[in-house]
């Protein structure tokens, strides 16, 4: 070989170890400036093909310079001629261009008559193949227009941590797919469920909420209905903490009765909810934490039916009213369907903050996710046991997300609890705050 053979074989080796290097060490530059340019003219040079594939195209009637077919002469020979006439074609979704994304890209497409963005979900799978990704997501924010988002690797198999939230009541408890933050806000949504198998990072999510609203003007409540033993360690910052069900039953009651407290001092104020009140009249907010929500429900024998019956009244009663008065649901539980009694579905419905990790059976997903989109709840059942916190959210937006909660040992959430032990104010005080007149500067 000559020497100029051996130069060129040098440069292309020694740029190929470049792009390799430059890929391990700096992938999101590598991605917007090699990966995702290539990538973008694959997906738009391909994009007839892979939508015939996946029956997203339309007949439609075009003029066409095409062979005219059947002209077969009286001697047998077949004459090609072509022409300009009417024929049906193919006609494929019109495509933005793609544009990069923090984990891949994103493309908006105008839908064909009669489409839906349905349809477009119908076929997320068949798409992803197409293009070699992990997995589209398909959204819509505009009549006539769909979004496909394309994630090219999980991006929930590591989670970084994000800077905590600062404001009351919200807390960043994880990472969506979509690279955002996963935000846990009670003040928009109120009360949450949040299912899972065991060891599929239930715990987890509720350490992070210890952990986040710890140093917030908060008071934590816990019921943990096995025996204290998840709760009981973050006790110093809990103002109150119930372990059994006969403690469950009065700290129920308490609630119920801070409620109709503070439903009064807001009628007195002539204010709907607790965040009407002037400042210095407002409340402490209070956010109940629930381990083992079935616990509260089941019943040993028929002695308890009553007990049972007055404790699921009391919780939906909190459910259905705490939220204009403060007082705000973390129920997490394996299973929380409606064999566990007639409360449990109308305490569901009560919940919009919906939190599903890897379950055990499909049911469970369905009656956690509600009737979201099938592929929220095919999404639930794929989640693998390799990747404990990995969970579908449904919350504020009416879009259902796949998520991951950051790592968030008990260690961790107990040294939380015992940083932060001096701001749980103790119950009786959150019990006895409420004024019974208002203040002088209030009445004028
Ligand atoms: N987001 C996460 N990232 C990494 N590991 C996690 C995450 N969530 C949970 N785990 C791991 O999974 C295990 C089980 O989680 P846990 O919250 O105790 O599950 P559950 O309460 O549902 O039984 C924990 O020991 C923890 O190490
Ligand atoms: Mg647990």
């Amino acid at each position: 070989m000559s020497d100029q053979h051996w130069w060129a074989l040098g440069v292309l080796a020694a740029v190929a170890a470049g792009l390799w290097a430059w890929r391990r060490w700096h992938y999101r530059s590598f991605w917007l400036v090699v990966g995702f340019p290539i990538v973008a003219i694959t997906v738009r040079a391909s994009w007839r093909k892979v939508a015939l594939g996946c029956g997203l195209t339309k007949k439609r009637q075009r003029f066409w310079f095409t062979t005219v077919p059947g002209l077969v002469s009286s001697t047998g020979v077949i004459r090609v001629k072509r022409r300009f006439q009417r024929i049906a074609v193919d006609t494929k979704p019109f495509m933005w261009l793609p544009l990069p994304t923090r984990h891949g890209w994103r493309v908006t497409l105008h839908t064909l008559e009669g489409q839906i963005p349905g349809d477009y979900a119908d076929v997320a799978e068949r798409l992803a193949h197409s293009w070699g990704v992990h997995a589209v997501r398909v959204s819509s924010d505009k009549p006539g227009r769909v979004r496909l988002a394309a994630t090219m690797r999980d991006p929930l198999v590591t989670v970084d941590q994000l800077p905590a939230s600062t404001e009351l009541l919200k807390v960043t408890v994880g990472r969506l797919e979509t690279g955002g933050p996963w935000v846990v806000d009670f003040k928009t949504v109120p009360h949450w469920l949040n299912a899972g198998a065991t060891q599929s990072g239930k715990s987890n999510l509720a350490n992070a909420l210890i952990v986040g609203l710890a140093p917030q003007p908060v008071a934590l409540v816990g019921f943990d209905l096995k025996g204290g033993v998840e709760f009981t360690p973050y006790a110093p910052r809990l103002s109150a903490l119930a372990t059994s069900r006969a403690e469950c039953g009065g700290l129920l009651d308490d609630l119920v009765a801070l409620m109709t407290d503070r439903m009064g001092v807001c009628r007195m104020a002539g204010a709907r909810n607790i965040w009407q009140l002037p400042p210095t009249l407002r409340p402490v907010p209070v956010v109940v934490l629930v381990d083992e929500l079935a616990e509260l429900y089941l019943m040993a024998d028929k002695s308890e039916k009553d007990e049972i019956a007055k404790t699921s009244t009391a919780l939906l009663r909190v459910a259905q009213l705490g939220r204009a008065f403060g007082i705000y649901l973390f129920c997490c539980g394996q299973r929380i369907g409606s064999d566990l009694g007639p409360g449990v579905t109308a305490l569901r419905a009560q919940c919009s903050g919906r939190i599903c990790h890897r379950v055990n059976d499909p049911e469970t997903a369905t009656m956690t996710l509600g009737d979201l989109d099938p592929a929220a709840l095919d999404s639930a059942r794929a989640i693998a046991a390799e990747t404990p916190g990995v969970a579908i959210v449904a919350s504020q937006d009416g879009q259902w997300y796949r998520a991951r909660s950051f790592y968030v040992s008990e260690a961790a959430a107990e040294y939380a609890a015992h940083a932060y032990a001096g701001l749980a104010p103790a119950w009786a005080d959150v019990m006895a705050a409420q004024p019974h007149e208002l203040p002088d500067s209030q009445t004028a």
